[in-house]
């Protein structure tokens, strides 16, 4: 059997990767550490927690000892790590816990993995590494790394990291570098659910600056099974962008949802941008289509009403994740924007 950590289980990405193994692969264990920030919840994990093959632990992955630990304690043969300050907007705001976090949390991983002898390391790192593209071009594993913002520095900072413990120590590892996610479960400060759960209640899409920014949206499941391959197929040491090959302008994307959702474009409201903000993404997935034969499932319109669908029929979920600590948030980000 597969003996795996999985960190940042509890959040976006990291629930729907715990969900896939779960269902899909009976020959998987997975130990699911993560700290439960805002961004963490429980509620991401309904019908996991009672699964047999899936042990969850509340933790920092800065607490060394308890990594180490978990690693002996469940003969862990590999290590996802998901676990993250994952908003850009927030970063801008605070930048001190994506430097903890991202770049000490990963480097305690890696040292963790190297003294327990982990087989395989893998670090979910994203696009923005690559910095920000013009009209034309694509990011390929090649691109020079030039973040722009302290998220993606810190993002940027771990990938170095992880490629050094393999330079110096023989870790075997590989980065996955993917664009944009949505789907399920997504906490709605990201763009895609934050538009749905203010067009729902009818309050004001607030668009930064001209809304003609590109990112290259990937549905979620499409991300965790690219990773799953890069865990069971792939030779250590390689490095793999995972993109949708679906480039829209958030006004497209915010359009699109309003037109889904039966609602007016008068409550399109463009407000002050966004500090530094990357113009476009754009990723070249031809490596990971060539060597791992992965392919996404679904096209941008089947994804796009499918996570529609999903907040309409979870509207418990998105009302528990919205009260609270996520007014003072939204008031703080776009109250006097
Ligand atoms: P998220 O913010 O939804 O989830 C992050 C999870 O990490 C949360 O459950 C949180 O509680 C946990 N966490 C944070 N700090 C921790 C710590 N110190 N110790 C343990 N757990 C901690 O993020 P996401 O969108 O699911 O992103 C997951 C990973 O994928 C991140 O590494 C991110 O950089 C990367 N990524 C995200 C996207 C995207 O579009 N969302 C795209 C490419 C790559
Ligand atoms: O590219 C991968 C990255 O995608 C991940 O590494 C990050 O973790 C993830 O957060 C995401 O970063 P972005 O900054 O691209 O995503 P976000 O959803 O915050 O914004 C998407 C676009 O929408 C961006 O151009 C900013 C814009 N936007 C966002 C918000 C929250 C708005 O116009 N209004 C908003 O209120």
């Amino acid at each position: 059997m597969r003996r795996i950590l999985v960190t940042g289980g509890a959040g976006f990405i990291g629930s729907n990767f715990v969900r896939m193994v779960l269902e899909e692969q009976t020959d998987c264990f997975v130990v699911n550490l993560d700290k439960l920030t805002y961004a963490g919840n429980l509620e991401n994990l309904t019908g996991c927690m009672e699964n047999k093959n899936h042990k969850f632990v509340k933790a920092d992955i800065c607490n060394a000892k308890l990594v180490e630990s978990l690693l002996d304690e469940h003969k862990i043969d590999a290590i996802v790590n998901f676990a993250a300050e994952s908003h850009v907007d927030r970063s801008i705001a605070e930048p001190d816990v994506f430097i903890k976090t991202n770049v000490t949390g990963t480097l305690i991983l890696l040292k963790a993995a190297l003294n327990k002898n982990v087989a395989r390391f893998i670090q979910i790192s994203t696009d923005e590494v690559y910095g920000a593209l013009g009209p034309e071009g694509k990011f390929t594993e090649d691109t020079p790394l030039s973040p722009n913002s302290p998220y993606s520095a810190s993002k940027a900072a771990a990938d170095h990291l992880v490629k050094a413990f393999g330079h110096t120590w023989g870790l075997k590892y590989n980065i996955t570098r993917c664009s944009n996610n949505y789907g399920p479960y997504q906490f709605p400060e990201k763009m895609i659910p934050l538009m749905i759960n203010n067009a729902l209640s009818e309050k004001e899409l607030p668009i930064y600056g001209d809304g003609l920014y590109v990112r290259d949206w990937l549905y979620v499941y499409d991300h965790c099974t690219a990773v799953w391959k890069v865990l069971t197929e792939a030779q250590p040491g390689e490095i793999f962008n995972i993109g949708g090959n679906n480039e829209k302008t958030n006004m497209e994307v915010v359009n699109l949802i309003l037109h889904r959702l039966g609602k007016s474009q008068s409550l399109i409201k463009h407000v002050t941008d966004r500090p530094g903000h990357d113009r476009r993404y754009a990723i070249d997935s031809g490596k990971i289509i060539s060597r791992l034969n992965w392919r996404p499932s679904v096209t941008f319109e089947q994804g796009i009403n499918k996570t529609i669908d999903w907040y309409l029929e979870n509207r418990d979920w998105l009302d528990h994740v919205v009260s609270g600590r996520y007014q003072n948030y939204y008031e703080s980000m776009y109250g006097n924007r």
